[in-house]
Order: C-alpha cells, then sequence, then structure tokens
C-alpha cells in the first residue's frame, strides 16, 4: 500500500471517522478539479464503465454519486478527462476484455496526457493482475478494490495530487460505509445492496475471494435507504447480495431475509420489491410463504441451478442435489402458481460427462425456465475447480453448450407465449431506443414490454410516446409475444 505522504493538507484537520472522512476529502477534490477547470477554460468530464453483474452496477451508482459531488461533467464516451473501468473476474473472458479495452484507452492517453484513469472492482483484487497493470499499463493512475470503494474520494484526491500510480487493494473489510452520494441510473428505480460477500466457496466461483466474507447492512439503515429512496421517487426496488437467502443470519440481532422483506414491504409509496441472487441450498419455507402473501414482491425467481447432475453438483460445493432443487421449485410453483423461474447453468465443469449434462437438460424440461443464463465454465486460478483434473476437451463444452442454449430459448419462447394476450401491470422505464412511438417497460415477472400509448396502435404509430408515463405503473394488453419480449398496448389510465 502506498502512502500519502505528497498530499498537500495539514494531516491534523483530517477527520478519522467514516463517512465524515471522505466528506472532507470530497471538498478537496472539489478545490483540485476547479483549480483544473480554471487552468482549462472547461468543465472536466468524467466516464464510469461498468462490467459484470448488478452489483456492479451500482457500486458504479456510488462512483458517480462521488464524481458528481466533486464537479465532473459525466458523459457517455472514453473520451474524457477521467475514465473509470469498474471490472469483473468472474470468468476469464471478463478480464481479457478489460486488458483490451485498456490498450485502446492508453493510445487515447498518449495524444491527452492529462487525462486520468482508474481501475476498481473485482479483478483489482486479484495479485496477478495489479503485478500486470504495474508492468504493462503504467499509464494507469489509481487502481483500487471492492473493499475500500467507499474512500473514492480520498483516492481521487490522492490521483490528482501524486504523480505515481496509486495503489490501493485490502485483502478484506468489516466496514460498512453508510451515507455516500449515489447518482442513480434511473429516477424511479434503484438497487439496495443488504449484503455484501459471499460465504459459500462454490467450487469454480471466484466471488468469495475477491468480495471478502458475508456482512449485512443492518435492517434499519436499509430500512432508510429506501424510505429516502422512496422519497426521492423511487417504486421499484431490488435488494442485492450474492446469497439473500443467508441475509441477518451474523447480525448481533440476526433476522430472517424473509422478515426483512416483511419490514420493506410496508414502506408506503415502494410499490415493487424484487431481489437477487438466491441460493437454493438457503430458499426458505418463510420465504415462500412471504412471497406469496405479499403484494409487492414480483412474481420472479433467479434460482441458480448450476447443474442438473447431483454428482457435479457434489464436486461444486452447491449443498443440494437434483431432486431436492426440483422439489424447491415445486413447493414454489404451488405456492406462487404464476412466478416466473430463471437461473444459472454451467457447462463443461472439470469432469463433467455427456451423462452429467443429460442430468442438467432433464431438470431444463422439468423446470421449464423462463430464461437462463448459460455459461460455459472457466477456470479461475485459486478456485478449488482450477486444481481439479479432467478439465472438459473445448468441443465437446461447446457442442453441449449450443445443445443447452437451443433447448433454454426454445422453452423460454414458448414460456413467454402462454402470457399473450394478458393484460398485466408494466412498469414504464423508457421510450423505446428504436422506436420513438413506444415506451419499454417491465411486467412483475422482469419480462421487457414494448407498447404503444395510442388504444389504436394503427393510429397512434408515429405519435411520439408519452414520456410522462415514465416511472408509473400502467396495464399492458400483451398483444404479440417475440420470443423473449412483447408487444403491447396501453389500456386505459395509470394504475400507480
Ligand atoms: N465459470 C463459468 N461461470 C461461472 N459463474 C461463476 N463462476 C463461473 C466460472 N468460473 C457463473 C455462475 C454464477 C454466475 C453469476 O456466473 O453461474 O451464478
Ligand atoms: Fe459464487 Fe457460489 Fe457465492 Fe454465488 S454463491 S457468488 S456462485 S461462491
Amino acid at each position: 500500500m502506498e502512502t500519502t505522504k505528497n498530499m498537500q493538507i495539514s494531516a491534523g484537520e483530517i477527520p478519522v471517522m467514516e463517512p465524515q472522512r471522505q466528506f472532507y476529502y470530497m471538498d478537496q477534490a472539489k478545490k483540485l478539479i476547479r483549480e483544473r477547470e480554471e487552468n482549462l477554460g472547461r468543465k472536466l468530464t468524467a466516464h464510469v464503465e461498468t462490467f459484470g453483474c448488478q452489483m456492479n452496477a451500482r457500486d458504479s451508482e456510488k462512483l458517480r454519486g462521488i464524481l458528481d459531488t466533486i464537479g465532473f461533467v459525466q458523459v457517455d464516451t472514453e473520451e474524457a478527462d477521467f475514465v473509470i473501468y469498474n471490472t469483473c473476474t468472474v470468468r476469464e473472458n471478463a478480464n481479457n476484455k478489460v486488458y483490451g479495452r485498456l490498450g485502446t484507452l492508453g493510445s487515447y492517453k498518449k495524444k491527452h496526457p492529462a487525462m486520468m484513469i482508474a481501475l476498481c472492482g473485482c479483478m483489482m483484487q486479484e495479485e496477478h493482475v495489479v503485478e500486470r497493470l504495474k508492468k504493462e499499463f503504467r499509464f494507469v493512475n489509481l487502481v483500487f478494490g471492492t473493499h475500500n470503494i467507499f474512500k473514492f474520494a480520498e483516492l481521487v484526491v490522492r490521483a490528482l495530487t501524486e504523480k505515481k500510480m496509486v495503489v490501493d487493494i485490502w485483502e478484506g473489510t468489516t466496514e460498512i460505509v453508510e451515507n455516500l452520494p449515489v447518482e442513480r441510473k434511473y429516477s424511479f428505480k434503484s438497487g439496495v445492496n443488504i449484503m455484501f460477500g459471499c460465504n459459500n466457496f462454490c467450487s469454480y466461483c471466484i466471488v468469495p475471494y475477491v468480495r471478502g466474507r458475508e456482512r449485512s447492512r443492518e435492517p434499519k439503515d436499509i430500512i432508510r435507504e429506501i424510505e429516502r429512496l422512496v422519497a426521492d421517487g423511487v417504486v421499484e426496488v431490488m435488494l442485492l447480495g450474492q446469497n439473500v437467502n443467508s441475509y441477518g443470519k451474523n447480525l448481533d440481532q440476526p433476522i430472517t431475509f424473509a422478515e426483512l422483506l416483511q419490514e420493506i414491504e410496508k414502506i408506503e409509496g415502494l410499490e415493487r420489491i424484487r431481489f437477487m441472487t438466491s441460493h437454493p441450498k438457503d430458499l426458505s419455507d418463510e420465504l415462500i410463504e412471504v412471497m406469496a402473501q405479499s403484494k409487492k414482491i414480483c412474481k420472479h425467481m433467479h434460482l441458480p441451478l448450476q447443474s442438473g447432475s447431483s454428482r457435479i453438483l457434489k464436486k461444486m460445493n452447491r449443498h443440494y442435489d437434483k431432486e431436492q432443487y426440483l422439489a424447491l421449485v415445486g413447493k414454489l410453483r404451488a405456492a406462487i402458481p404464476d412466478i416466473a423461474i430463471t437461473t444459472d447453468i454451467i457447462v463443461g465443469f472439470p469432469g463433467e460427462t455427456t451423462e452429467d449434462f443429460l442430468e442438467t437438460m432433464d431438470v431444463v424440461k422439468k423446470v421449464r425456465y423462463d430464461s437462463a443464463f448459460t455459461f460455459i465454465y472457466s477456470k479461475r486460478s485459486g478456485t478449488p475447480a482450477a486444481e481439479m483434473e479432467d478439465q472438459v476437451p473445448e468441443a465437446e463444452v461447446k457442442e453441449h453448450f449450443d445443445m443447452l442454449l437451443k433447448e433454454v430459448q426454445h422453452i423460454a419462447a414458448e414460456k413467454a407465449k402462454e402470457l399473450e394476450g394478458q393484460i398485466l401491470p408494466v412498469l414504464v422505464e423508457q421510450v423505446n431506443e428504436h422506436d420513438r412511438s413506444l415506451l419499454t417497460g417491465r411486467l412483475s415477472n422482469n419480462s421487457v414490454v414494448h407498447f404503444s400509448c395510442a388504444a389504436d396502435p394503427a393510429s397512434g404509430a408515429d405519435m411520439a410516446a408519452d414520456t410522462s408515463l415514465i416511472g408509473k405503473i400502467v396495464d399492458v394488453k400483451l398483444v404479440e409475444c417475440k420470443g423473449f419480449y412483447y408487444l403491447g398496448e396501453l389500456c386505459g389510465s395509470v394504475v400507480k
């Protein structure tokens, strides 16, 4: 870790406590940015590029909150004064993408030497990555990890005042810093972290090594954050955690995820509650019951299967077998008949035979997922699976992967078709990107709907969409299913 000795700040006045310390550094950063602006005669621009999951997307909103506070104008291009890559490392190709993009960014920086580049997120928690950056990408100004993202303001001040690459990676933390600024992508919906880290150590997965041990936020902090979001126009929250079903177990006053959901449900003005991700091993009957009774929890469960072979599941350290998984899906469907179930599946885990793969296909056919993310196994060094023998030949993996994808897509299209003709509530998210006369939104089950606002779609075809509906929940008739999305038309007026 590098020291802060070069900073032009007298140490006596720096608060030790968080978040006060970061607010202090935000003020320092503001002054430094203003000086640069005066020299340049223009505002400074910043761009945050997010790789990976919803957790990273939420982290990027936190980075943007700080950037906004300290005076950067956010832009949608990497030709900016400050570019930040918030990286993912769950699969090898995520890392390769970052190295590739950094090359391009380096050429741009050659022409604009005052430009600053920062890298953060999961990939930075890997030692070999930081070593490579120090050797091959000396032009990067700032490197930090997942545990100290709350120190972004402080790190920006260092990057602005120190001449050399600033590297600050922590091995872990128990600290959760609340109440820092956040800039949301959407005004009406927001992710909310309820916990950080993961204790499950699935044998293929690098997340527990780069995100650290599981830590739950205090329920009162979560509730307060959601109340503030609702007061600010949010109607839908996505509760985020690597394994939300184990939320609250390690708090001084333990609370279950189902209990937390019941508390959140009481927040007036909040209309929809989503969450991800659920680990099948911890999904309780209590949660199913609460979901079944709830008016606000969306009818959607993302329930990663990973493999349908009990033998492989054991090697993956998943703590459930094929039969238990199918029984769980049965329970969910019995309690909540219209629930959408989605999943993650890995193909080509070490030692996976065609027989094992066919077990996965069998589960896919039995469950009939509304959608599934399918992944080719990627060897992550440091995980137990990377040391396992009999890694599956690439050609075989590819063949299985294609078979799986075809089946998953076929079933998903059939499932989506079942809702055709129904009138269902849609949260309107934006004007359609390709056709400005349409609005785009989501059903409770997370499916996307593009719809016209005119009662008669033929007459309304070239009308501009009614943007006042964005952020509102409206009834939409699902006129036609187009595979994984719907074309619809607005029915009557706003529901909420
Ligand atoms: N290879 C392929 N897929 C992986 N995932 C996690 N680790 C790996 C890996 N090493 C997938 C899992 C997880 C999703 C987020 O990413 O399916 O649920
Ligand atoms: Fe990775 Fe398993 Fe934790 Fe999910 S539950 S983040 S797959 S270790």
